[in-house]
């Protein structure tokens, strides 16, 4: 027998949940769990830009034959020009590439083989809490991972332990910071705060790698790039995981990719053709549609502009949950203990519930989170907010 010894790990906490809520007869449940943006219908839909640019790929689309090993090439300029802004220098000088990956977590899955293979030696810093996915793909990877606080106990930002934390990161080491919507908290950096850790990761020769997984979701498309775009004019090398996932609503696609900055032209041409060795060993090369999708849109001005418009739809409507459900908890004495909720950016919120409390939610009242108290407010439904305000105060007895 081969497989005697193997045992049972437990499924994703983050998946499960999906299929727990699924298997709830409760009509009037809350799906908080995974990170999916869901509309006003409790749907995840599929944007109108994606649906438009599909039909046109489905006409025009002759071959199925293999992408490159960096992926469509058209998909890399724009995401980088997405990413970077358009007018970057550092795409004029040839310093930037991208490289296409299956999701922001193929791409993450490529920086973390990358620094195995070609940084050997380097520990990694996230941030304490992080989506759990950071912590296993680079333990997987034999990196060596610590950790400095990002939310205390007390549920707010730590910059002074962030700071003193990295102050204390060997030379070279890793750092992986959230553009924006911070997962699992919601809380993000301010500009003053970006500035520093910009200082630190300077003086202490770090190298960046920034997650950029919900660009759109925080404050707007341009905005939420700010830091990121910062970090690539004040550092000369710089690692950038990028998804497609929510902003184009292309999660089953897998469409993300590994974005480089180098000091030359010629630095990027050696890091990337590590990275298509790399990615060669993973899985050969990328899945083409969602890349081609996300092309489609960004090479076309109309299709742009309503992707935009959709973007900023998503937005307004996270937003307008979080101050509802803040609004929704007033009856109940309870909106200055959650304000924080409405403070937060982007999908998440770390709520400040405790595991007992996260239990007796979906006990009592069918409603759906991740046990450390992270609520997907984008899962939440406008029309019943009172009802889940309700149910909040009633485990909060
Ligand atoms: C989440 O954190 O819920 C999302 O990033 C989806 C996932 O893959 O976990």
């Amino acid at each position: 027998m081969h497989f005697q010894a193997i045992t049972r790990v437990p499924g994703d906490p983050i998946l499960g949940l999906m299929e727990a809520y699924a298997k709830d007869a409760n009509p009037a449940k809350f799906d908080l769990g995974v990170g999916v943006f869901k509309d006003a219908q409790g749907l995840t839909p599929v944007p109108a830009a994606v649906k438009q640019a599909e039909q046109r790929l489905v006409e025009r689309q002759l071959s199925k034959s293999y992408v490159g090993g960096h992926g469509d090439v058209a998909f890399g300029r724009l995401l980088c020009e997405l990413v970077l802004g358009e007018a970057s220098p550092l795409l004029a000088e040839q310093r930037a590439g991208a490289t296409q990956t299956p999701g922001g977590t193929g791409a993450l899955r490529l920086a973390a083989e990358f620094a195995r293979q070609c940084l050997p030696g380097r520990g990694i810093w996230l941030s304490d809490p992080t989506w759990p996915i950071h912590e296993t793909i680079f333990a997987s990877a034999g990196l060596k991972v610590a950790h400095y606080p990002y939310v205390g106990a007390d549920n707010r930002l730590d910059v002074t332990g962030m700071l003193a934390a990295l102050e204390k990161a060997a030379e070279g080491d890793i750092v992986l910071l959230h553009a924006c919507c911070h997962n699992p908290t919601g809380f993000d950096l301010s500009h003053d705060d970006w500035r520093a850790v910009l200082d630190v990761v300077k003086r202490r020769s770090l190298l960046p790698l920034i997650d950029f997984a919900y660009q759109g979701f925080g404050d707007g498309l341009q905005e939420d790039a700010w830091a990121v775009r910062l970090f690539a004019a004040e550092v000369p090398e710089l690692l950038i995981t990028s998804s497609c996932s929510k902003n184009f609503g292309l999660y089953r696609e897998r469409t993300g990719a590994l974005l480089v900055c180098a000091q030359d032209a010629g630095k990027l041409l050696d890091v990337r053709s590590q990275l298509a060795f790399i990615a060669r060993n993973l899985w050969s090369t990328p899945p083409d549609h969602g890349a081609a999708v996300v092309a489609e849109i960004l090479g076309d001005p109309t299709l742009k502009r309503l992707w935009i418009e959709e973007v900023d739809a998503m937005r307004q409507r996270i937003a307008r949950l979080r101050t509802g459900l803040v609004e929704a908890l007033k009856p109940h004495g309870l909106s200055d203990r959650f304000a924080h909720i409405a403070e937060q950016r982007g999908m998440f919120s770390y709520t400040g519930l405790s595991p007992e409390q996260v239990k007796a939610l979906r006990e009592r009242h069918s409603v759906y989170m991740v046990g450390t108290g992270r609520a997907n407010v984008a899962g939440a439904d406008e029309a019943r907010l009172d009802v889940l305000a309700a149910a909040i105060a009633d485990v909060c007895r």
